[in-house]
């Protein structure tokens, strides 16, 4: 069996650091890896407008900072096709047929898709759209064969969605779709990097995000008023770095050549911490060498997303190509999802073989 990476984001706004940990510098490190067949990344369009109707404008517009910041990250178009979930017709058709094989009740117990009724305010009148986009996430998955799924934990219901619609598949007409599998991201932290004001989740909506796309001073603004532990008010005090967004994100991305660059008094981040934690050390200090930390590994891909930017054309033929490429891919899927179903007509000479004897057959009788 081939081994099919693909995975996806709406584009609902530039990607930030809970992006790039939580994903992004994962799927790099597959791609470069060269361990895996065929690499995927959906731009999910198609997805994003299931909430986003009366604005499509605003997907839009972040189609293509989604193309950039991958782009800038690292994914390389020459070995993973980046697509638009919307040029690929065939998806809707394969979504189609799969709604066939949920329940409404299974869909609107969907954890995440529950969670995201609520935060929409869409309790009353859910749009249907909106309802079945597992299913479509399932197309978007199956299209191309995929088995390996790279998410954060709060897209685990859609795969699990994914794996029961493959499996009533495969077990009515016949072993056709391959059932993916989910892969977390390795680090825990990695998964869940909160925002700067401490609250649980970088988010556009809290605006407690730093960008891929932030200039240097930006960064630096935004990590010197990062929220840290309020009980650590005199720089002798014993300070928490548990829940200590500047720790956790120096957790996520400080290594020990960062030390010796930029705080040789220390070793590592253990000896870092240890120091807070028995108090004496100030915040501003530590503010200042995440500040050093992230300018580091952020300025790169900033002159990436700097280089692209003065060729947009460029970055639209990547999308065109790759969704070229992509649809090829599920096109054949649909074909075999037909003829599996039995609703290729005109491909099944035996169909038209057996109609025939039957007419005849009854004609003689
Ligand atoms: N639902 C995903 C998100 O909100 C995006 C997505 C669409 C996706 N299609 C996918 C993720 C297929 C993995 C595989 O982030």
């Amino acid at each position: 069996m081939k081994n099919i990476i693909l995975t996806g984001d709406r584009p609902t706004g530039r990607l930030h650091l809970g992006h790039y940990v939580g994903s992004l510098a994962q799927r790099v490190k597959l791609q470069n890896s060269n361990e895996y067949d065929e690499i995927y990344v959906e731009i999910a369009d198609s997805q994003a407008i299931t909430d986003n109707a009366s604005d499509v404008e605003k997907i839009r517009q972040n189609v293509i900072e989604v193309a950039l910041d991958y782009l800038a990250c690292g994914i390389d178009p020459k070995k993973t096709t980046i697509y638009l979930q919307s040029q690929i017709p065939e998806l809707c058709e394969l979504t189609f047929y799969y709604l066939n094989l949920v329940t409404l009740s299974r869909l609107q117990r969907n954890p995440t898709v529950k969670q995201e009724i609520k935060l929409r305010g869409f309790e009353t009148s859910i749009p249907a759209g909106f309802l079945t986009y597992p299913v479509s996430q399932a197309a978007d998955i199956t299209a191309f064969n995929a088995n390996i799924i790279p998410v954060g934990d709060d897209q685990l219901p859609m795969i699990e969605q994914t794996r029961e619609i493959v499996r009533s598949f495969n077990s009515l007409y016949g072993e056709t779709l391959v059932e993916p599998k989910a892969v977390l991201p390795e680090n825990e932290t990695c998964c869940r990097l909160p925002g700067i004001d401490g609250k649980a989740k970088m988010s556009k909506s809290l605006g407690n995000c730093i960008y891929l796309a932030d200039s240097s001073e930006e960064i630096k603004r935004k990590v010197m008023s990062m929220y840290t532990d309020p009980n650590h008010i005199k720089v002798e005090d014993p300070g928490n770095t548990k829940d200590n967004p500047v720790f956790i994100y120096l957790d996520a991305f400080a290594c020990d050549k960062h030390f010796s660059k930029y705080l040789p008094e220390y070793k590592n981040l253990d000896e870092l911490k240890a120091h807070y934690e028995r108090g004496g050390l100030g915040d501003m200090k530590v503010k200042k060498f995440l500040n050093d930390v992230l300018q580091e590994v952020l300025a790169p891909i900033r002159e990436k997303r700097e280089m692209y930017q003065k060729n947009i054309p460029e970055v639209y033929q990547i999308l065109f190509e790759g969704s070229q490429k992509a649809r090829k891919v599920a096109s054949e899927t649909l074909n075999s999802v037909r003829s599996a179903m039995g609703i290729n007509y005109f491909e099944d000479k035996e169909l038209i073989e057996k109609q025939s004897k039957k007419f005849l057959n009854n004609d003689k009788s």
